[in-house]
This record gives structure tokens, C-alpha cells and sequence, in this order.
């Protein structure tokens, strides 16, 4: 019989039980799960609601249980539900009288939740790490080769040159903001629902504050009701994670772009990258795919309990039980994909040569010969018009924009100078954007050192 069966004449249908057992996935809850019921029989015992003795004996065989759970020799039933039954159970098997006294005050409905946001704040804290993993290879990989230059893209078309270490540190930020995020999200999850009871708080002399303060929360959620049934900080969580994928996603598809024979802008290494059955010839990016492949999963997620909760009444309903498992799925995956992509960047090689080749177009430096002639004095949608009247000629003729004469070039740009056929270079032009935020080897050697400072802990 259940722990909940005194109002029941028959056991549960087998079906019902597989059904809406939970105890498969929401056993990771575990730790969290013990910490939690310490806390509380601790205050419950400061309050003088259970002895101290009890108390302490459910303690230690709460630790007792984790022991069991930590070596795996503990045996989870699926008829007793979910962890929180299965390690209840347990305690009373073990202590008696004594271990039924547990639950007092308690729902599982704050108890589910509690130990969510316990939960949520440790992942917080592993994927922040990893987050910062992820930058430091991306930092070491510029660091190795500040000099480089590639075309910068918009539209896939090239647009301006740029050092690698600039495109590599653009991801460098959207992972920084990725960590302010979780850690904003940690604020609003870091509050104890515990004490809310099933929805409407509890008739014992329950003290919310000291388990809060017992379990490092930040706070105690002021209303029972929605202290049962908020789940903002799970979907905020996903949001997050979201925005990982994302980030991880774009450059995946980099990396997808710059390994292929087309560009040749960067090679993997060997570890990183998979063959082919068939095709001997073949060194894939599968990593990389599977990376923009898997974001999918963690969106899903998002969007699974967003639509789990738009229609639910307050406070508790079962439904929120499913707020686990595509959450948990989705904290593995993004786990995975830093834990493999980090080592993966750190590991890849670019070739200089042929990103300076593609860098070279001279075509690349036609927004450089704009902004000179603004530096003559000319507004500079003259100086862009004039300019595009050049390139339109040198496409008409077949010629670079570095292969006409002055004369030639006057035609177009009658302010043209010798100066001008100099522009053309990469190198030159990289080092002339030498403002915040520029790709100036001055400015990213600085974001460079920024980056190492504050990644170097
Ligand atoms: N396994 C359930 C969950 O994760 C536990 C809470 C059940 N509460 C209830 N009143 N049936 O949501």
C-alpha cells in the first residue's frame, strides 16, 4: 500500500502505476532530496515539534540512504512512485515511528520543488564552469594565432577582413552573457518554497526561515500558493540553456563552413572529427553537426513546459511532474555539447594562408577607399556612391580594384590620389579599424589580455 493509501480499499492498477511512476528519472533529485528533509527535521526539532534524538536518528539514516543511493545499492521501486516515496519508505522501514515523522509539515509539493531549485542551483553553477571552459578555448585559440586574417562575412559574402582571434572572441562574449544569465536565474530560483505545504502553508509552528537559511536559499517565497506551483525559474533555466544551444549551434556551423573544401579555413583535430564507411576520403565535422543537431532537443524543452503550464489551475496538478525529465535531458546535452566542443576548439588549427588569400580581395577594401575620400572632406554617401561606380567598372573590365591606374580610377573617384591604389591591403585595413570593439591588432590584443585576466582563475 501506498504511503497515501489510508483512504484507499485497493491497490493501485498496475498500468496507473507505470504510468505515473517517476522514480526513473527524478532519482537524480537524490542528494538533494536528503538535504532537504535534514534541513527540515532539524527545524522541526529546534521548534519542538518532533525530540531532538528523533531528529537526529532520521539525519543519520537519511546520510545512511544516500550512502546506499551513492554506491547504487539501494533499490528504487517504481510502485512507491517518485524518489521522494522511495527514500521515505526507507527511512520508515528502518526507523519506524520515528522515520513517519519526517513529512510533518510537509507536502511533497514543496518538497518536489525545494529540491528542484537545490538541484538547479548546483547545475547553475557546473554549466557556468563549463561556460568558462568554453571560453578559455576559444581565448587560447586567438591567443595562438593573434595575426591571422579572414574575410568577416554578412550575407555568407565577404565583407571585410578581419583577425580570426576577433571572430573567435565574438563567441567569447555571447558566452559571458550566457553566465550572466544563469547566474540572474540563479537569484530567482535561490528562494525555499519549503513550509508552503501542499498550497496553503501549515497549522504546526513551522520556522520557513531557518530551513531557508539551512539550505543556503537567498530568501523565503512569500506566498504558499505560488510556492507550490511556480515553476518561472525551470523555464527561465531552459531560456538559458536555449541561448547556450544557440550560441554553441552558430559556431558549430562555423566550424561546418570553415573545415568544408570550399573555404579550407580551418582543419579539426583527428580526435575531433569522424569518417566515413563508405568514402575513404572522408574527415567529417560530425561534432559540430550534432551540436547544431542536439539544440534542437534543448528548444524542445523550452517549449515543452512552456505548453505543460499554460493551462494549468493553480497550484499543484500532476502535470507538473513532467517538468523533469526534458529538463534533465536537456542539462545533459548542453553539458555534452561544452564538454566536447570546448576541447574540439582548443585542439582545431586554422589555416592562415588560406584565409589571407580569400582576405586579399582587394574587393574586400572597397568601404577603406570610402571612408579616405570621407577623410577628404567628401559626405560620405558621395565617397560610397563613387566608389561603387569604380567597382562597377573594374567588374565591367575584369580587373581587381588594385589593377587599374590612377588615371583609370580618377575616371570614377576624380579625387583619387597614389595613396589610394595602397589601401588594398588586408593587413592595412584590419590595422586601421583601431577603435573599441575594432579588429585592430592593438584592440584585440587588448581583448585578448581582457579575457585572459579575467578567465585566468
Ligand atoms: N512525483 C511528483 C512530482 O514530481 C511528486 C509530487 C506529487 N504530489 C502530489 N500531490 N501527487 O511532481
Amino acid at each position: 500500500m501506498a504511503l497515501w493509501g489510508g483512504r484507499f480499499s485497493k491497490d493501485t492498477n498496475q498500468r496507473v502505476a507505470d504510468f505515473s511512476e517517476s522514480v526513473s528519472y527524478d532519482q537524480r533529485l537524490y542528494p538533494f532530496d536528503v538535504q532537504g528533509s535534514i534541513a527540515h527535521v532539524t527545524m522541526l526539532a529546534e521548534q519542538g515539534i518532533i525530540v531532538q534524538a528523533d531528529a537526529e536518528a532520521i539525519a543519520r539514516e537519511l546520510q545512511a540512504i544516500k550512502a546506499r543511493l551513492d554506491a547504487g545499492e539501494f533499490e528504487l521501486k517504481s510502485e512507491l512512485e517518485d524518489i521522494h516515496m522511495n527514500i521515505e519508505s526507507a527511512l520508515i522501514a528502518a526507523l519506524g515511528e520515528v522515520g513517519a515523522r519526517v513529512h510533518t509539515g510537509r507536502s511533497r509539493n514543496d518538497q518536489v520543488n525545494t529540491d528542484e531549485r537545490l538541484y538547479l542551483r548546483h547545475e547553475a553553477d557546473e554549466i557556468r564552469a563549463a561556460l568558462r571552459e568554453m571560453q578559455r578555448a576559444m581565448v587560447d585559440l586567438g591567443s595562438r594565432h593573434p595575426e591571422v586574417i579572414l574575410p568577416g562575412l554578412t550575407h555568407l559574402q565577404n565583407a571585410q577582413p578581419v583577425l580570426f582571434a576577433h571572430h573567435l572572441l565574438a563567441y567569447v562574449e555571447m558566452f559571458e552573457r550566457d553566465r550572466e544569465r544563469l547566474a540572474d536565474c540563479r537569484k530567482r530560483l535561490n528562494r525555499s518554497p519549503l513550509g508552503a505545504g501542499a498550497i496553503a502553508g501549515s497549522t504546526l509552528p513551522l520556522n520557513r526561515e531557518r530551513t531557508a537559511e539551512l539550505l543556503g536559499f537567498d530568501e523565503v517565497l512569500r506566498n504558499s500558493m505560488d510556492a507550490v506551483a511556480d515553476r518561472d525559474y525551470i523555464i527561465e533555466f531552459l531560456a538559458a540553456l536555449s541561448l547556450v544551444a544557440m550560441h554553441c549551434s552558430r559556431l558549430a556551423e562555423d566550424v561546418i563552413l570553415w573545415v568544408s573544401q570550399r573555404f579550407r579555413f580551418l582543419e579539426l583535430d583527428d580526435a575531433f572529427c569522424t569518417g566515413s564507411s563508405l568514402m575513404p576520403q572522408k574527415k567529417n565535422p560530425d561534432v559540430a553537426e550534432l551540436v547544431r543537431g542536439k539544440t534542437g532537443r534543448v528548444y524542445g524543452a523550452l517549449f515543452a513546459l512552456l505548453t505543460t503550464l499554460k493551462g494549468l489551475p493553480l497550484t499543484y496538478n500532476r502535470d507538473l511532474q513532467e517538468d523533469k525529465e526534458s529538463l534533465f535531458d536537456a542539462i545533459d546535452t548542453i553539458k555534452a555539447i561544452l564538454g566536447t566542443m570546448a576541447p574540439m576548439m582548443a585542439s582545431a588549427t586554422p589555416y592562415a594562408d588560406t584565409m589571407a588569400a580569400a582576405a586579399a580581395d582587394p574587393a574586400l577594401m572597397a568601404t577603406d577607399l570610402a571612408e579616405w575620400l570621407v577623410k577628404q572632406g567628401l559626405p560620405f554617401r558621395d565617397a560610397h556612391h563613387m566608389v561603387g561606380r569604380y567597382v562597377g567598372w573594374c567588374a565591367a573590365k575584369g580587373v581587381g580594384l588594385d589593377e587599374a591606374t590612377l588615371e583609370q580610377m580618377q575616371e570614377s573617384i576624380p579625387l583619387a590620389k597614389p595613396e589610394c591604389l595602397e589601401l588594398f591591403s588586408a593587413r592595412r585595413s584590419v590595422g586601421g579599424r583601431d577603435l573599441t570593439g575594432g579588429t585592430a591588432p592593438v584592440q584585440v590584443a587588448k581583448q585578448l589580455a581582457f579575457w585572459a585576466n579575467r578567465l585566468g582563475d
